[in-house]
């Protein structure tokens, strides 16, 4: 996480001449000592914190569309009238200011109050909402809930020993060691009392009857429901080899499976990584930093080549190289022994730590138990919801309707998660929203950011502009004449003009 330099920029009290902000221009200045960014747009004036609220991204290089601005880095978008974020993974509000416009000039005035919730009336509104899953989804979605004006009773159960985290950055800084503990909780004890969410960790529900409108809990509890989510997430592939269960043998996907890799990881000295995808390799670039030698063993010729294509593969490739990864591709892990493991080619390596990456299942059960509608993940309708009425899933889970590909898709992104358990609540209160945001993420290897918007299963062209080996290039992925993603390396702002492309593409 980073936080943007003090502000330098001009003192916007003292006014900015509207000669110099044409319409759809921004102006970064200062206000009281804090970063204000100013924004002309419809021929409105606009002045917001100039730092976005997830990972403190640099607004001013961000895309202003309509009454929204967007982050540069993970493509947070924010209301620029009233600072909420209307689309994750921000979950706080901007600053914003009063501006007024006087003899050609535009004065940033006093702080505004921040957005009140709507007031709701209770008709037709469910009178509780259960969540099942306290990840990226089910935590979206309880705020965004009460961030609506919902003010019935909410409860998120999870399975998780740890109250809603911020995953992505297992596998980055944290497990790196460059991110302190308290920069993994979404949110504190005191926020979800504030907002009467009720959090059950270690709570585990096995069975959700969708005519009884229960859940029912694996130590015997039942709760009722008006509305159910069911963002339950994924959980990890296991090798089925000889050693896969050794104590030196690790997956990731909890902060419980982080804790415990860091603290292997502090008196290993070889790590073997099964698995050259984003986890595995974010892995590699985390554990080299720690000082660890890797290895990285995986099927493919190029890592990650069936998702980013060839030119990105070995973009990614040269970078950890360049860290002293080294790759033993074209092969998988045979055999897991206390110090070695044995290649599938014979070749064997010496271990005292193996991290398996090589991907994750998701969590459908409770779906199929509950005779709800399952096709490689729980089916859900442009709106995310099941088969069943007032049930919605979200996440790691739900399968819906793309309109971009006009495939049916599923998708493992924490900004989709978030932004489907968003739109998912909104539905609950009946919203009525389509879920039409494009697939966004990114993967930080070192201090290279790849940004994906879009999703392309297959293409049958691929377009790379620029070039990967500086790291600096767009690539787009064509099937049947439609561009149905992009990805980006050092060129944030095309990567949000792309997203907004396609999102324009998908409302028609
Ligand atoms: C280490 C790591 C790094 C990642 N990095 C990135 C990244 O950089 N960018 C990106 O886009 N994506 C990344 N991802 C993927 C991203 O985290 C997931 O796509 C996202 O978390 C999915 O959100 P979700 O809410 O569907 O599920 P999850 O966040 O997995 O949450 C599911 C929740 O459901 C709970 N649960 C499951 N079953 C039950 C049950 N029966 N009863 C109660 N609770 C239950 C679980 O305990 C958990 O709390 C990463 C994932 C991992 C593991
Ligand atoms: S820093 Fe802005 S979205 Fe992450």
């Amino acid at each position: 996480m980073t936080e943007t330099s003090p502000p330098d920029g001009p003192d916007l009290a003292k006014g900015v001449p509207l000669a110099e902000l044409a319409d759809g221009g921004t102006v970064l200045g200062q206000v009281g000592g804090e970063a204000v960014l100013l924004v002309r747009q419809g021929g409105e004036l606009f002045a917001v914190a100039a730092s976005c609220t997830h990972y403190g991204g640099p607004l001013a290089e961000g895309l202003v569309v309509g009454d929204t601005v967007r982050c540069p880095w993970h493509h947070a978008c924010f209301d620029l009238r009233t600072g909420r974020p209307v689309q994750a993974p921000a979950l706080n509000d901007l600053k914003c200011w009063r501006v007024e416009e006087r003899d050609g000039r535009a004065f940033v005035r006093e702080e505004r109050p921040a957005a009140e919730p709507p007031k709701l009336a209770a008709a037709g509104l469910p009178d509780s909402v259960v969540i099942v899953g306290g990840g990226a989804a089910g935590n979206a979605a309880a705020e965004t809930l009460r961030r609506e004006g919902y003010q019935g009773p909410i409860t998120l159960f999870s399975a998780d020993r740890s109250q809603p985290y911020d995953r992505p950055n297992l596998s980055k800084d944290y497990l790196a060691g460059a991110a302190p503990p308290e920069w993994i909780p979404l949110r504190s004890d005191a926020f979800y009392a504030e907002h009467r969410i009720d959090v059950r960790t270690d709570a585990r529900v096995v069975e959700i009857d969708p005519t009884q409108k229960t859940v029912t809990l694996s130590d015997g509890g039942r709760a009722g429901y008006g509305a159910l989510l069911l963002a339950t997430g994924s959980e990890p592939v296991r090798l089925a080899v000889p050693g896969a269960e050794a104590p030196h043998v690790h997956l990731l996907r909890t902060l419980a499976d982080c804790e415990a890799l860091i603290a292997r990881a502090e008196s290993a000295r070889r790590c073997v990584v099964v698995g050259a995808s984003f986890i595995g390799l974010e892995v590699a670039a985390s554990l080299r930093a720690r000082g660890l030698e890797v290895h990285v063993v995986a099927p493919e010729a190029r890592p990650m080549e069936r998702i980013l294509g060839p030119e990105l593969g070995e973009m990614v490739k040269a970078l950890h190289e360049a860290h002293d990864v080294v790759f033993h591709l074209g092969a998988t892990l045979a055999e897991i022994g206390e110090a070695r493991v044995r290649l599938s080619t014979g070749e064997e390596l010496a271990a005292d730590l193996v991290v398996v990456g090589v991907g994750v299942r998701p969590m459908t059960a409770l779906a199929e138990k509950a005779g709800l509608a399952v096709d490689r993940g729980v089916s859900v309708d442009a709106f995310l919801q099941t088969s069943a009425p007032g049930v919605y899933a979200a996440g790691d889970i739900a399968r819906w309707p793309d309109h971009a590909s006009g495939d049916r898709i599923r998708v493992e992104h924490w900004v989709v998660a978030e932004r489907q358990g968003q739109v998912a609540a909104r539905n609950i209160l009946g919203q009525g929203r389509r879920f039409v945001a494009a697939p966004f993420f990114w993967s930080q290897h070192y201090d290279t950011v790849i940004s994906y918007v879009g999703h392309a299963e297959t293409w049958d062209r691929l377009e790379v502009d620029g070039d990967p080996a500086a790291h600096d290039c767009t690539v787009a992925y064509w099937r049947g004449g439609r561009r149905l993603a992009v990805a980006t390396v050092g060129r944030d702002l095309e990567s949000l003009r792309a997203e907004v492309a396609l999102e324009q593409e998908a409302l028609g």
